[in-house]
């Protein structure tokens, strides 16, 4: 048997080269050698968005598709949505019994998530508790290994204390659920045109469903080497986001041409911009044909969520058998 992997991504929409590069490149790749469970955490996207939810649904099925079209096979990995498994608000209620609210105060990006997020109300009960929804997610999957950046490895860690404390609780000396170990992987990070990060509220993304127009446009108006102003100038790549992209997308040799041809001024960002340009658009030719055909018929996506999720419920309603019995709940 595989070890089980598991993660989950919030319902934005479209996904965008940042996202592929930063997580779902890597999902692709795990399917291969583990029994991979993904899922759409869409109450993880009302924890922050509670009020806005027009486009919740839509943004679901963007992104399922995003998912197969960058390559999730369905043949190969369990794929659902969370809020129709309301196994995980059970485990999240019997973990909440026990889970200290200093515990949840302490996540890094409890703090940090208020200040960011300022025009919203995040004084909710709801966000506060969101990594112990997230505690939820995996430990009702048994997961083994939890691929997630580094902004969520606290999440991870919070997790396996839950666990521990509930085996410690309710366990009398068995492992009712096991510790998950983060999955530490190494994604390439992608900056957004500005530098800054890639975020489709930034309007600095290419999403991976961008026509070649598209791209071929936003790469070109991309900032460069803020120093470069001239084409007579002399630049330095390491100041410049397209620098970058060439990391990711380019080989030896065409990184060496843009090193030598920016210090010296022998090329234009122009020229050094149109490889991105190409290798981004052959990246997303396969991207496109198998999403035309997803698109084309969007009862077939729903199936393969509704066959995800009825695999997953399987797998949640034995082990919330096996909480409830430790707890003492089974009557
Ligand atoms: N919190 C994650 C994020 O914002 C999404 C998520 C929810 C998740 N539950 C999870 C990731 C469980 C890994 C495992 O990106
Ligand atoms: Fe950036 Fe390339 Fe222009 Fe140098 S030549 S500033 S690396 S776009």
């Amino acid at each position: 048997m595989k070890p089980r992997v598991l993660s989950g991504m919030r319902p934005t929409g479209a996904l965008h080269l940042g996202h592929y590069h930063g997580a779902l490149k890597n999902w692709v790749k795990l399917q291969e050698q583990f029994d991979c469970f993904y899922f759409v955490a869409d109450w993880h996207a009302l924890t922050t968005h509670y009020e806005d939810r027009s486009d919740l649904e839509r943004n679901v099925y963007d992104m399922v598709v995003d998912w197969l079209a960058a390559g999730i096979d369905p043949a190969k990995v369990t794929l659902f949505i969370q809020s129709r498994l309301p196994e995980h608000a059970e485990l999240f209620t019997l973990l909440a019994m026990g889970t200290p609210v200093s515990w949840l105060e302490r996540v890094p990006t409890y703090k940090d998530q208020i200040e960011q997020l300022r025009g919203r109300d995040l004084a909710t009960y709801g966000f506060l508790g969101y990594p112990l929804l997230q505690a939820a997610d995996i430990l009702i999957y048994r997961a083994a290994f939890v691929p997630v950046g580094e902004d969520q490895a606290p999440h991870v860690e919070i997790t396996r204390e839950v666990a521990r404390r509930f085996n410690h609780l309710y366990g009398r000396g068995e492992t009712v659920l096991p510790e998950p170990a983060t999955l530490l992987t190494e994604t390439a990070k992608l900056p957004g045109l500005d530098g800054r990060k890639m975020s489709k509220s930034y309007g600095n993304d290419i999403a991976m469903r961008d026509a070649p127009a598209e791209v071929e446009r936003k790469v070109r108006r991309m900032q460069t080497d803020p120093d470069r102003v001239r084409r007579t100038d002399k630049g330095d790549p390491e100041r410049c986001p397209v620098w970058q992209f060439h990391r990711v997308y380019s080989d030896a040799d065409t990184q060496a041409w843009v090193r030598t041809g920016c210090t010296t001024a022998g090329i234009g960002c122009l020229d050094c911009k149109q490889p991105v340009i190409d290798a981004i658009v052959k990246e997303q030719q396969p991207w496109r044909e198998r999403a035309e055909a997803y698109l084309a018929n969007p009862k077939q996506v729903q199936w393969i969520v509704e066959v995800g999720t009825e695999q997953a419920r399987g797998v949640a309603r034995a082990t919330m058998r096996q909480v409830r019995s430790a707890i003492g709940l089974n009557y």
